[in-house]
This record gives structure tokens, sequence and C-alpha cells, in this order.
């Protein structure tokens, strides 16, 4: 199962992938990180950026989980401007070791092939950074996306586009498509850390962790991987049944076992 780490804040669980990601690219320079955009990993990135310090990162690559299918890349919400201003840029990371899917129009038939074969060249994903939508979305696998998808467009949810709209001057701009790592990439990467804070995301961690496994609830593909991490605050864990079994097993996790 996976393990669920419950969080005084967003600072305390950023602090906490941050140490494993450094322990990562300790053991592996050219790690494999996959990144994850909105307003979640936030903490994760803040806090490296104050570990990094003396480590080298300049052979750390990396593959962001999804892009609009539209948005000129050098638009200040496509994610490629995201992922070059919150991560790359603070972090110091060879922009050339660093991936975003392609989302312009003209080679979007072959893109989400030519992402695939991207991160396969690179041997995988060590540690894939997740978010999780209200409505159980994993990088932007809508609910009833197949757990064998790969890296292909899909069709944003009026949920998701309405959540997003605060990134946008108007709701109408926000994009119709996308194009994402599918369920089956996802669940390649080795290590796979899903992060989620707020009450408006405690229905989706319920639903993925405890609930059934369904493509209704595509973040539910975690409960198939056999090695997991979730950091969580009180509220969004506030619907989980055995919150109190993982206080526990985290409080008498010994320390040589990392995450
Ligand atoms: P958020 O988005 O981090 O901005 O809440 C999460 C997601 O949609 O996966």
């Amino acid at each position: 199962m996976a393990e669920v780490v419950i969080v005084a804040s967003k600072q305390e669980g950023g602090a906490i992938v941050a140490d494993e990601i450094v322990r990562l690219i300790r053991m592996r320079e050219d790690a494999v990180l996959g990144l994850a955009t909105g307003s979640t990993p936030l903490p994760v990135y803040e806090a490296l950026r104050e570990r990094i310090g003396e480590l080298d990162v300049s052979r750390v690559r990396g593959f962001a989980l999804d892009e609009y299918v539209g948005l000129d890349p050098s638009h200040p919400e496509s994610y490629h401007s995201v992922i070059a201003r919150e991560v790359v840029e603070p972090l110091g990371l060879e922009p050339a070791r660093i991936h975003v899917p392609d989302g312009r129009e003209a080679g979007i038939a072959t893109a989400g092939e030519e992402y695939e074969r991207a991160i396969r060249d690179a041997g995988g994903v060590d540690l894939q950074i997740l978010g999780i939508g209200t409505d159980g979305h994993i990088g932007f696998n809508e609910p009833g996306s197949s757990f064998a998808s790969r890296t292909r467009v899909k069709t944003l949810t009026a949920q998701t586009r309405e959540d997003n709209a605060r990134f946008f001057a108007d709701a109408s701009e926000v994009p119709r498509h996308c194009i994402t790592q599918g369920l089956g990439t996802i669940l390649e990467a080795r290590h796979l850390v899903l992060l989620a804070f707020g009450q408006e995301k405690a229905d989706a961690v319920a639903g993925a962790l405890e609930g059934p496994v369904t493509a209704m609830v595509p973040g539910s593909a975690v409960q198939l991987h056999p090695h997991v991490t979730v950091v969580v605050d009180e509220a969004a864990a506030s619907r989980l049944r055995l919150a109190d079994y993982y206080r526990a097993s985290w409080e008498g996790k010994p320390d040589w076992q990392g995450l």
C-alpha cells in the first residue's frame, strides 16, 4: 500500500519530499525526475532550492507530466514556461535536459510517441511528483482514462478548466485540450510521490487511496504501484478512514528506511 504521510503544513510536506530528491541525486547525479506543475508541488521546489547548496544538479534530467495543446510555448501559462520559471531557473537545472510534451498543433499527431521514446531513452523516471485534481485526475488523465494509456491528447473536463481558470485572465482562455503522460506511463516511474493540500482535495485523495481501483478516479491507479508515497495535510487527509493507522506507521518508522 502507499505510505501516507500526514503533515502539519505544505512546507513540512515539501521538505520531506525535497529531502528524498536530494538523497536520490546524491546516489545518482543524472537522476530522472518526473515534474508536476500546478500549485501543489511548489513547496517541494522551494524546499529543494534551499537544499541544493553544493549539490551538482547539472546532470539531473526531468520530464513534465503534461502540457496544454494550442498554447504557444512562450505563453506564460504554457507548462514549458511554468517549468522553466518555477523549476529549471530557480534550481539551476540544465534546460536541455528538462523535457515538456510538445503541445504545438503542428506536430501533435506524433508528439505523444516522441515523448514516450524520450522517457524510455532516459531509462525511465526515478521519482515522479504528482498532484491530484479535484476530479481525481493525475497528470491530465481525466476520469475514464485507461490505466494502460500512454502520452496522448486528452480533452480537459469542465471542472479542470474551471480549476485552472485562476491562471488565465478569463476562463474561456483555458485551452480545451492537453497532451499528458498516460496512466500506464506514470505507473512505470520507479517511485510515485503524490501530494495534496487543502479540504478541496479530501474526496479525491480518499477516492484514490481507499476507494475502488477505477478509471473513474484516475488517481486510484496508484494502488497498482509497488512504491508510492502520499504527502497530505490534515485537511486533504480528512476523509481517509485509515488516517490513524498511517500516523502510527509514520511515527514508528525506522530512520534507515527512507521514503
Ligand atoms: P493543483 O493542481 O496543484 O494546482 O491543485 C493539481 C492537479 O490538477 O493535478
